[in-house]
């Protein structure tokens, strides 16, 4: 379904990830690891059309989507969680969810708006709180949920767990593998080692915008040397 090559990308100078390859298939989770600075985040934004891209390809079922704006890639089917979920604190989830969707036609929207309280029925019970008095749980439920709306084939995810209860964090893993089962392609970042490799197919380290390790997550699990120097950076 993805197909990136020689991907580098940066800050106009700054180059902080480079000359990456890799392709993810529908129903696979591939997960980057890697320390702070790594260049995860960058890589995850540059897919979506966020930080400029530098050189390789990126393709989307065999199309080139390589220099295209973020909505043609939404109609590609991609869609992203940010880091940091980004969420609008005064607005409603109701709002958050508009908000989110509108690149989409009105009808992807209504459609999409519905997915995703079925989805998570605590959003529909909560969809005229505003997303500011949500917990850390509902509020990452509700990023999660904003980039469901164009019903994408491929989900990315920085920083997934990243300040969640450890409760909060197995309902969001639990929608991952929902997605898997449904045949949703999903990049994860994710600094817990353990959780990323619970989930994942593959397996690609960042460090320092290189890519040091590529395998499957089988493969991953079974280095005792590689868990370890992942475990000490997060
Ligand atoms: N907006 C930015 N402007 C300039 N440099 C940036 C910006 N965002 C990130 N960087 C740099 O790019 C590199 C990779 O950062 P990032 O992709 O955020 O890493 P990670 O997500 O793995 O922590 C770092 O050296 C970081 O300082
Ligand atoms: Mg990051």
């Amino acid at each position: 379904m993805l197909k990136v090559e020689n991907l580098s990308a940066g800050y106009g100078d700054i180059i902080a990830v480079r000359d990456l390859s890799f392709s993810l298939e529908r129903g696979q989770v591939l997960a980057f690891l890697g320390a702070n600075g790594a260049g995860k985040s960058s890589t995850l934004m540059c897919l979506m059309g966020l930080v400029e891209q530098k050189s390789g390809t990126i393709k989307m079922d065999g199309r080139d989507i390589t220099a295209t704006k973020v909505e043609a890639r939404i109609s590609s089917g991609l869609a992203i969680v940010p880091e940091g979920r980004r969420i609008f604190p005064d607005l409603s989830v109701h709002e958050n969810l508009i908000v989110g969707g509108h690149v989409v036609s009105a009808k992807i929207m209504t459609d999409g708006i519905d997915y995703v309280y079925t989805v998570y029925p605590r959003l529909a019970e909560r969809r005229n709180q505003a997303a500011g008095s949500l917990s850390g749980g509902e509020q990452q439920m509700l990023a999660m949920g904003r980039a469901l709306i164009s019903q994408p084939q491929l989900l990315i995810v920085d920083e997934l767990s990243l300040g969640l209860m450890p409760k909060v964090v197995d309902e969001c893993y639990a929608v991952l593998q929902t997605l898997k089962q449904n045949n949703i392609g999903v990049l994860l970042v994710e600094q817990n080692t353990e959780r990323a490799l619970s989930v994942a197919d593959k397996i690609r380290v960042l460090e320092a915008g290189n890519l040091t390790w590529s395998g499957s997550a089988t493969d991953a699990k079974n280095n005792n040397s590689l868990r370890q120097s992942l475990m000490g950076i997060s």
